[in-house]
């Protein structure tokens, strides 16, 4: 295998990522298993917590795969990446006035931000901020939930995909943070729709059920300046698509995004579920999925295969 001679040249020609593919399910696979699944969403604790599965899309149209990349999970907090796209097509610069960005340094689902920094959540990619942005999309988009599940599946190139109605159900059942966060952000008036449309809004966004072939695909417009890499359509303005990298490079992995930017070294997006995005801007997507969680709530096999990668490939962007 040629990983060690490649791994510098950051070109994704000279890469065999079949190859580096096996050798990471096989350094990472005693570590699946290990770490907790998310039970503060009864549904997902009934995901077995041994799988693994990766798949890496390039933008010259390769796919490659390995273990359970083409089982379909529940992608949760991921989709917040989705969502910020439709806001930020919606509202431009504007939506900047009700969400921040800067990283939080606190939990994804924390409460103590928003009193001192009155209602406007630090970063579209913590729960808060992703209930303003739920809004936005709520204001713009009469069928905004069709019109998310529109977006997936033509980015994933999938019509299949699907959001998990009974996920949906389990996280609205036992979603008291949730609920505190868009109350208390509503008391601001910094949403615009009753809270139960939020609320029902955002916890179908998290029930999407996509695989970690659909997540790489769909990222690829964060890899290519926005652009579609099938049609050359434009998704999103290049100048956008370098902010929502730049977000989940700072944000996307809450207050784990320092240490994740020292190991990994790429934009990427966690949830809950055990799956992890990452971008390589230019080159390719990747997702990873295992839902064994460290303590920050991101998937521990997920980032440990991330790792690996950018450190087998030198595809990250230090
Ligand atoms: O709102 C929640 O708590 C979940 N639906 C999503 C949280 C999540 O995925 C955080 N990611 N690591």
């Amino acid at each position: 295998m040629s990983i060690d001679s490649s791994r510098r040249s950051g070109s994704t020609r000279q890469q065999d990522f079949a190859a580096v593919l096996e050798r990471i399910a096989a350094d990472v696979r005693p570590l699946a298993g290990q770490g907790r699944v998310a039970d503060y969403i009864p549904r997902l604790a009934q995901v077995p917590a041994d799988r693994f599965g990766m798949a890496v899309a390039t933008l010259d149209g390769d796919l490659f795969r390995i273990g359970d990349a083409d089982e379909a999970f529940s992608i949760q907090s991921i989709s917040k990446v989705f969502t910020l796209t439709m806001a930020l097509e919606a509202l431009g610069g504007d939506l900047w006035q009700r969400v921040g960005r800067e990283p939080s340094g606190s939990a994804f689902n924390s409460l103590v931000q928003l009193e001192r920094e009155r209602g406007i959540p630090r970063n579209p990619l913590i729960n808060g901020g992703a209930h303003v942005v739920a809004d936005v999309v709520l204001s713009h988009y009469p069928d905004a939930r069709g019109r998310l599940l529109a977006f997936v599946r033509e980015r994933a190139d999938n019509p299949g995909i699907d959001m998990d109605p009974e996920v949906a159900r389990s996280e609205r059942e036992t979603g008291y943070r949730n609920a505190a966060l868009a109350n208390f952000i509503r008391s601001f008036g910094n949403l615009h729709n009753p809270v139960d449309a939020v609320l029902d809004f955002y916890f179908h966004q998290c029930a999407l059920h996509m695989s970690c072939t659909d997540l790489a695909r769909s990222f690829l417009y964060l890899a290519n300046s926005g652009l579609c890499q099938r049609s050359g359509e434009t998704v999103i303005d290049a100048e956008r698509a370098k902010r929502i990298n730049a977000l989940m490079l700072t944000c996307g992995t809450y207050d784990a995004a320092g240490e994740f930017a020292f190991r990994v070294g790429l934009p990427a997006k966690s949830g809950v579920g055990g799956g992890i995005v990452a971008v390589v801007p230019g080159v390719l997507a990747l997702a990873v999925w295992s839902p064994g969680l460290d303590e920050k709530g991101n998937s521990l096999a997920g980032a440990a295969a991330l790792d690996r990668f950018t450190t087998l490939t030198g595809l990250s962007i230090f």
